[in-house]
């Protein structure tokens, strides 16, 4: 069944109850200043979209960080209410709690047109997807939006159970659900050959099984990061000190099993003796004792540049180094440059790090598609769908 979107909705008069994932990152220093506000950026769209198109009321909500079902300030959404409101050029008012008394004379009153619900995740009904709770959420809206992509893996009250409250054709996706869910089921479903997936990070284990939904799809497997040295020593390669834990060699030598023909490793690398020491570059692909790998080298570069020429389909999760430190930042940087200088490619970025990445290295918008989802856009490429997607596509009745 096909989703409905937002601009297939007659909103005009309604009270609209919308789903957005605002769990932002704030600054280490000063931790009352969000530090980047992409997802807030992505959910504008859908937010003036409800403004210009007649919704009476409009009740945002989404969860911030995981304050384990108890009130805690630190995890506020005041800041997000703040930033909502110099965006919008509107007033955005903070309710006390997502359930408070005082919400039904804001919900009956003509101003104010834009409430934010607080940090849903201070009710563990919330993460526990009560079904009350989300009864209570869709008591505000005639309408149900869901555009939280990023926490749309999650079967939580309102990324899911408040579906069951709506009938169809009252809930739909919005425009960041639209454009999500579009550019990782091209990915998925119908990647033009030659795809090439490059993956990177720390842990085999925590991308084992993307790798092996990978694997069979790809073209190409170009692999970096703290993620190469595991598959190395499968190899019988010298890793030095890099981080290789035992379970993830294990789990290496079963994707080299399953697809070594595909999968690309590094031959070079740069190389310190501690994780914040200077850069070597180590040009064998065996890394001497008492040295950790942090970056790919030089000839790598070269090698998984070539690779990508040509390519028609690139997936990239996960930094090739340590790219939040200058030294360790060219294998990361140089294949974002080569992303961004492929011609007539899809290219999507997913996952956490390589989205930080790729807004460091200031080629965001020169990618196909930059994905907002950290394990929501991992859990799709794994399964194909999430179940806040299915939900909206099938209801959960
Ligand atoms: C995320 O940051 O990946 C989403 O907001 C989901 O958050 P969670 O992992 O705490 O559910």
């Amino acid at each position: 069944m096909a989703i409905k979107y937002i601009d297939q909705m007659d909103l005009e008069g309604k009270k609209v109850i919308a789903r957005f994932d605002f769990n932002v990152p704030f600054d280490k220093k000063d931790t009352t200043k969000i530090s980047d506000t992409t997802r807030i950026d992505r959910a504008l769209p859908t937010i003036k979209y409800m403004l210009e198109n007649g919704a009476k009321k409009i009740i945002l909500c989404s969860h911030l960080g995981r304050p384990k079902g108890e009130m805690n300030m630190d995890f506020s959404l005041e800041p997000v209410a703040a930033y909502l409101a110099e965006m919008l050029g509107e007033e955005v008012t903070l309710t006390e709690t997502a359930t408070d008394s005082g919400i039904k004379s804001l919900l009956d009153g003509s101003k104010p047109k834009v409430i934010l619900l607080q940090n849903l995740r201070f009710h563990k009904e919330e993460t526990d997807c009560d079904r009350e709770f989300a009864k209570k959420l869709a008591s505000y809206g005639d309408v149900f939006v869901h555009d939280a992509f990023g926490t749309a893996h999650r079967k939580h009250a309102s990324t899911y159970g408040i579906i069951e409250y709506f009938t169809e054709g009252n809930y739909c996706g919005g425009f960041l659900m639209k454009k999500e869910n579009e550019a990782l089921t091209t990915v998925v479903e119908t990647p033009t050959k030659p795809y090439v997936a490059i993956v990177g990070g720390a842990k085999v284990a925590d991308k084992i099984k993307i790798l092996e939904a990978l694997i069979v799809k790809v073209d190409h497997l170009l692999i970096g990061g703290a993620m190469a040295y595991p598959f190395l020593k499968a190899q019988g390669k010298d890793v030095g000190t890099s981080l290789c834990a035992d379970e993830d060699v294990e789990l290496a030598k079963k994707i080299l099993s399953a697809g070594g023909a595909k999968i690309n490793l590094p031959t070079d690398h740069i190389v310190s003796t501690e994780f914040n020491g200077a850069a070597e570059n180590c040009s064998t692909v065996d890394i001497p004792e008492g040295k950790m790998g942090l970056d790919i080298g030089p000839n790598t570069i070269e090698a998984y540049k070539s690779r990508l020429a040509g390519a028609k389909t690139v997936l990239w999760n996960g930094p090739m180094g340590v790219f939040e430190n200058d030294d360790f930042n060219k294998g990361t940087f140089s294949i974002a440059h080569a992303l961004a200088d492929l011609q007539g490619a899809f290219t999507l970025v997913g996952g956490g790090d390589s989205v930080a990445a790729v807004g460091k290295s200031g080629l965001a918008d020169k990618m196909t598609h930059v994905s907002t989802g950290g394990g929501a856009s991992l859990e799709f490429l794994e399964q194909g769908t999430l179940p806040g997607i299915q939900a909206l596509k099938f209801g959960i009745n």
